[in-house]
């Protein structure tokens, strides 16, 4: 038996993109709830205009309803537990418990409905598992604010994350502080609260944006560890294995600054508790100046690291800056030059298997700390058959030999903590806002514009899931 016995299989979702009941029981806008759906989403994110207005007229906001979990999730999670799921990453969506986000009082319905989901997950035998923030912070701190680029949010941070310690730490053992904290690289909006027109687009600011993530991430293992010693509490990053497109020693070099700047900058800083050595020559590379840094903050960090290393894997990316005519694929935040061993998703995400497993070694030996892998899996579009089948072989594919290669670097001696699947139940992209783009074991029948019963049903994936749940990961 490769995969130890108390192994969290399971999988993953995020408030904004399931629950819907975005205006319900006191909860205030978020930032996902101003992003339109379609796949210019992020070009219009991105653009030098967009100020976080919400304009109905012209698009569609598929967050505002999602699968309407909100009122269905005892349904859902029944499903969940059929599958013989023993753990279930969600997040909570800060404007439900802080619906302006700066108030120092939690909204009681807040609580109360994550209450519920929990007590849900727990009458199942189903470990709970929650993001503090995925991508859903309250709108008026992206809009008055400024987002994450302003200090003053690492308090109204740390008045959510107590306020959510406080009341679920008996309950809930494992945490995560920031879901894909490196991504605001390319994706500052959903991560950080920062558009081009609160100077979103400046490297200045997503630095010391991560300065104030990594603050408020160590308070948070601060009020955590004060309240149960147990806990456990990570981080989250996107982790894309990087590989030179040749043997050339530049394009060597080109990766190895590449790992440095994306995937291990922010691990690095709240794993090790401190800036790593080639900081001043990231910035100087960046023409980041020096941060605003308070006394206490290095030591904050020094002393409240993280546990255990989450992250999300889905491709991996290739590094040139020999050739400039090189061959490129889409793909969300790391598209970039072709592999030309690989398939991609119809959605440009390249396949690969395999470098889940040199991401596993190559995280865990650079961290020795438990890992997490909390994300993965296949967008893609589903049929539904006349008969009401859904034959997603494509899904069990991807999931059969990505879970082999978890198997294979566990047997190469990293400590794997568990595994939850993205999208376990059909639900809004966060790069598109788009239905279609589908990832779960169960559909969901709503279209791009959110139409439809919302009836869930059961894909071959399910039962295929189930079952290698009941094996413990030996029937692929
Ligand atoms: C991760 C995010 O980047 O990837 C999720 O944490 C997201 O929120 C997932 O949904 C898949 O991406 P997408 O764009 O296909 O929904």
């Amino acid at each position: 038996m490769t995969f130890k016995q108390d192994f969290l299989w399971g999988g993953a979702t995020a408030a904004n993109q399931l629950e819907g009941a975005f205006d319900v029981a006191g909860k205030g806008l978020s930032v996902a709830d101003a992003m339109p759906g379609g796949k210019s989403r992020m070009q219009i994110l991105g653009s030098d205009t967009f100020d976080w207005s919400i304009d109905a007229d012209k698009y569609v906001y598929p967050n505002h309803k999602g699968i309407d979990h909100y009122h269905r999730f005892k349904e859902d999670i029944a499903l969940f537990a059929e599958m013989g799921f023993k753990c279930y990453r969600f997040s909570i969506a800060w404007s439900r418990i802080f619906p302006m986000g700066d108030e120092t009082k939690a909204n009681e319905a807040g609580l109360a409905f994550y209450e519920q989901v929990i007590d849900e997950c727990l009458k199942y035998g189903i470990e709970p598992v929650i993001t503090i923030s995925h991508y859903e912070m309250p709108l008026n701190l992206a809009k008055a604010y400024g987002g994450w680029k302003n200090r003053e949010i690492v308090g109204f941070y740390e008045n959510f994350a107590k306020a959510v310690l406080t009341r679920f730490h008996t309950k809930v053992k494992y945490w995560m502080t920031f879901n894909e904290i490196n991504s605001a690289i390319a994706l500052p909006a959903l991560s950080q609260g920062m558009v081009a027109t609160t100077g979103g687009e400046q490297q200045q600011n997503i630095f010391q944006a991560w300065h104030h993530q990594f603050v408020a991430s160590s308070l948070a293992v601060k009020i955590g560890h004060e309240l149960n010693p147990d806990l456990q509490i990570g981080c989250m990053i996107i982790y894309a294995t990087t590989y030179s497109y040749d043997s050339n020693p530049v394009n060597q070099v080109a990766t190895m600054l590449q790992n440095q700047a994306f995937n291990y900058f922010c691990a690095d800083v709240q794993v090790r508790g401190e800036y790593p050595a080639y900081t001043q020559k990231l910035f100087k590379e960046k023409g980041v100046s020096p941060l605003a840094i308070e006394d206490g903050d290095l030591a904050l960090l020094k002393a409240y690291p993280v546990d255990y290393v989450g992250f999300s894997y889905y491709m991996s990316a290739v590094q040139n800056v020999t050739d400039k005519d090189a061959d490129t694929v889409d793909g969300n935040i790391l598209g970039g030059v072709k592999n030309p061993f690989l398939e991609a998703s119809d959605w440009g995400w390249q396949i690969d298997p395999t470098g889940l497993r040199i991401a596993l070694n190559d995280l865990h030996g650079r961290y020795q700390v438990p890992l997490f892998i909390v994300e993965n899996g296949l967008g893609a579009y589903d049929k539904v058959e006349a008969d009401g089948t859904i034959n997603d072989d494509y899904r069990i594919d991807y999931l059969a030999k990505h879970i082999q290669a978890m198997s294979d670097a566990v047997e190469d001696g990293v400590e794997l903590m568990g595994y939850t699947p993205w999208g376990c139940i059909d639900l809004v992209s966060a790069s598109t806002g788009e239905m279609s783009k589908r990832y779960g074991f169960i559909y969901v029948d709503l279209d791009d514009n959110i139409e439809g019963t919302g009836n869930r049903s059961k894909k071959k994936s399910f039962e295929w899931y189930k079952k290698v749940i009941a094996t413990k990961g030996e029937d692929l």
